[in-house]
């Protein structure tokens, strides 16, 4: 009987013979296996071997495949795997759309399955804060109510609101520990930063007033890099996030900052003088710099979206998700990168515009700096689970099988293994197999579709993601 496995193993070789479903299984350590790798055996008897507990954790889940596949009784094999990438990343964005405790869960256990071992959890943003914080009650009592909701569609004056308490974000971080998942909080400076600015309202430039947005898009409004008061409150924050998540990497944001407030900001000028920056991208990578030296004093990594890249002085210890731009990534760039083309991994985009093949095809190995790969769900037009659930599966499996195989099957025996899978994955809500790739003559119009409903925002993403690869060019 053939097995099917997603992610795909490295090496299987099936024996003559079966096993028994319900025999005991032996666990062995052993140091010379790879970390997170796993070795199986069901040859009459079941041996799973590793050197982590993450290990562990995958061999157990191959098992499950071949159990819910097989039945009774188990065909004898020999399995051996590790990953490709070290870093396998999923991202949810609560700041647009607030995401239920339950709802994050869910997302986890689905993602756990597919090997991903890190949650990138987008909390901070334009259109709301999500972070429970002691040192600045604002940011939860302003910060995390929005007054309307304007995103494609969706047209309405409602109060959109909701945080996470600290209790909260313990349990989502220790569910995901237990899943050998990372979660990395992304605290987005200094743009896409008005629910932070509309709740402290001193670290904008020039004291300009600024209000929680409820249309998505890119917004000048940004925080101020000159007024030390900045760097005193962002500290403060800061420590309250590093106690909270535990894990090694703060996520910087960085991206989508325009310059105009800074170039008007006599503060901002003041400080590219003092420090010898010669334009505002400089300013931007100083900045970045300077938190992720604070973070360094605490024991943590930082992680920065790649237009942090821009001025040329980010520290070659930071590491660089990128989106947009990789063309400046492959030139002698010496940051570790995580890919995250938005051409390839942005799953809030329409299957018309990125079908399964193109994920599933996608080698995002740009360069030898790249340590792995994070698909997001931004979530201006997600609602609700039904929404994301669909938008993300079956995609995130193709990225899941990018990241952890090293060598993939042809796309036409992913697709098959894929929808025989879907009920052990236990996914409600995924596309069905008819929607992953449209044909070409629907494509147009469903692309077309897409822009149309969501235009202010997309006719901004456009303009600026055409202005980045003038820049490149
Ligand atoms: C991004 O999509 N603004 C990282
Ligand atoms: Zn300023």
């Amino acid at each position: 009987m053939k097995i099917s496995l997603i992610p795909a193993p490295e090496k299987i070789v099936c024996k003559s013979g079966f096993t028994g479903n319900e025999t005991e299984i032996k666990i062995r350590y052993d140091n010379a296996i790879p970390p997170e790798g796993f070795v199986m055996d069901i040859n009459g008897e079941i041996t799973l071997k590793a050197s982590s507990d993450a290990g562990l954790f995958y061999a157990r889940g191959a098992l499950e495949q071949i159990k819910f596949q097989c039945g009774k009784n188990l065909p004898n094999v020999h399995i051996e795997d590790s990953p490709r990438f070290s870093h396998r990343s999923f991202m949810l964005d609560s700041c647009r759309h607030f995401i239920s405790v339950s709802d994050i869960k869910r997302m986890i256990t689905y993602c756990a399955k597919l090997r991903f071992n890190v949650f990138h959890w987008h909390l901070t943003d334009d259109q709301g804060w999500r972070m429970e914080m002691d040192c600045r009650r604002e940011l939860i009592n302003t910060g995390s109510v929005r007054k309307g909701n304007h995103f494609g569609a969706e047209q309405n004056d409602k109060i959109h609101s909701g945080y996470y308490t600290k209790e909260q974000m313990r349990e989502i971080i220790a569910f995901a520990h237990e899943k050998h998942m990372q979660v990395i909080p992304e605290f987005d400076m200094p743009g896409h930063a008005s629910a932070l600015l509309k709740s402290i309202p001193e670290l904008a430039c020039c004291g300009k007033k600024v209000e929680i947005k409820t249309k998505p898009g890119i917004f000048k409004d940004i925080i101020c890099a000159g007024n030390e008061k900045t760097y005193e409150t962002l500290f403060l924050i800061l420590d309250e996030i590093c106690e909270i998540f535990t894990d090694e990497y703060i996520h910087l944001g960085g991206d989508e900052a325009p310059k105009p407030q800074w170039q008007n900001c006599p503060d901002c000028q003041k400080r590219m003088a003092d420090e010898g920056l010669k334009n505002e991208n400089e300013l931007q990578g100083w900045f970045i710099n300077r938190i992720a030296d604070y973070l360094a004093g605490k024991g943590k990594k930082v992680i920065t979206w790649n237009e942090s890249l821009k001025g040329g002085n980010l520290a070659e210890n930071i590491t660089v998700q990128m989106w947009m731009d990789p063309k400046r990534l492959s030139k002698n760039c010496p940051n570790r990168i995580i890919n995250s083309d938005f051409f390839h991994y942005y799953a809030d985009y329409p299957y018309a515009m990125t079908p399964l093949k193109k994920v599933y095809c996608y080698d995002p190995q740009i360069n030898e700096n790249v340590i792995g790969v994070d698909t997001p769900i931004w979530t201006e037009y997600i609602e609700n689970r039904k929404q994301m659930e669909y938008m993300c599966f079956p995609r995130f499996i193709a990225t899941a099988q990018t990241a952890w195989s090293k060598s993939k099957p042809p796309y036409a025996v992913f697709k098959k293994e894929v929808s025989e899978l879907m009920p052990y994955f236990g996914i409600k809500y995924a596309a069905a197999s008819d929607e992953w790739d449209p044909k070409a003559y629907k494509r147009l119009p469903g692309i077309i579709r897409h822009f149309g409903s969501v235009s202010p925002y997309e006719k901004a993403r456009k303009i600026f993601t055409k202005k980045n690869r003038q820049e490149t060019n």
